[in-house]
């Protein structure tokens, strides 16, 4: 049976349950039920950030920053700061310790599209200031291409951070928080993982590799004592992935997002770093697996693509950005 025919049937089931049956008889059928599933579904171990070791990868700046941040503020014993701009993660830790003096902030400059400096560090940190208790998997670069834009190195980059490091560094880190039985893994992703993306091809594939990195990690992880989860995140207003340079993604990636996402009403709703922030960190502490953030704008989507996937992908394939 083709994928599509089971939704479209669950569709036709509830109009005619709707049209014959009375109030009690639908919340029997359909309310208890997705209550139930509600309550629980999407769940995984949680872990509270007071006391915690945190590392952030991509914290130099951005939604790391903003990670790294929080997890000080909700009473972290010590903030590990991973990037390659060393000025850049000193500033933040100073910031650390002006409003969280209880929490040491570490400076961890490292390149992580090198799979042997992420061991050789990861190694050394664990040595002089122990395991980490969560590990955030931030970092992530990549500008928004039609595929035969993406040059051989430029895709490798793309995926390579934010996708391989982030299988390195658990990879690294994983085996002592098993034996330990306890730990979170928090990976962030985008909401180019959920549907498919004109002019975004590898830059989107690699946020689909987070995705399936995490789903993966919580499976193998279960049982272990540690919990992952996943934070898809829609635009976050004040970060520098958009801004122009070396590495950056710049303006035309940003004039490439999905017409739906670029319109005023939904910019003006938009979060901020701080406020993505927050919510991750409330899904960590929650013990949830999938935290959508923003609510209002992801839950949406992901229902109608639970449902109907090719109308969220006509949807965001409307208009004009990145048209060739
Ligand atoms: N901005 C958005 O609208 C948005 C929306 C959803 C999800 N996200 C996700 O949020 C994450 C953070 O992005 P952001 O928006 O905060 O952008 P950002 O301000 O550009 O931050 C990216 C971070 O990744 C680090 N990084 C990049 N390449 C690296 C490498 N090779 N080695 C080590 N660190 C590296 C950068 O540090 P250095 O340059 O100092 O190395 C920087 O700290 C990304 O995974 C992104 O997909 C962003």
């Amino acid at each position: 049976m083709p994928p599509a025919l089971p939704r479209a049937l669950l569709l036709v089931l509830v109009v005619v349950a709707a049209r014959w049956l009375p109030l009690w008889g639908l919340v029997a059928l359909f309310g208890l039920p997705l209550l139930a599933y509600g309550l629980l579904a999407n769940r995984t171990r949680r872990h509270a950030v007071a006391g915690a070791r945190v590392l952030v990868t991509g914290a130099s700046s951005g939604l790391g920053r903003a990670l790294a941040h929080e997890a000080a503020r909700r009473g972290a014993s010590a903030v590990i700061l991973v990037a390659r701009r060393v000025e850049r993660l000193e500033a933040v830790a100073d910031e650390i310790r002006g409003f969280a003096p209880a929490c040491t902030p570490v400076v961890l400059p490292c390149d992580l599209l090198d799979p042997e400096a992420i061991a050789t560090t990861l190694d050394a940190v664990v040595e002089e200031h122990g395991t980490p208790d969560i590990v955030v998997n931030n970092a992530g670069a990549g500008a928004w291409e039609h595929i035969e834009e993406s040059t051989a190195e430029a895709a490798r980059r793309m995926v390579d951070v934010p996708m391989m490091a982030a299988v390195h560094v658990t990879r690294v880190l994983a085996p002592r928080m098993i034996t330990r039985r306890r730990g979170h893994v928090l990976c962030v992703t985008s909401a180019a993982s959920v549907t498919g993306l004109r002019a975004a091809v590898v830059y989107g594939a690699a946020r689909w590799g987070v995705r399936g990195l995490a789903w993966n990690l919580r499976a193998d992880l279960a049982g272990r004592g540690i919990g992952v989860t996943l934070l898809n995140a829609a635009e976050v207003t004040d970060t520098e992935y958009f801004a122009e340079g070396p590495g950056r993604a710049g303006a035309q990636s940003h004039s490439r997002l999905p017409m739906v996402f670029q319109h005023p009403a939904v910019k003006a709703v938009s979060y901020t770093s701080a406020q993505t922030a927050v919510a991750a960190w409330d899904a960590v502490e929650g013990g949830t697996f999938e935290a959508l953030v923003p609510g209002y704008m992801l839950w949406p989507i992901d229902v109608l693509n639970a449902l109907v996937p090719d109308a969220v992908y006509a949807v965001v394939g409307l208009g004009d950005p990145g048209k060739r």
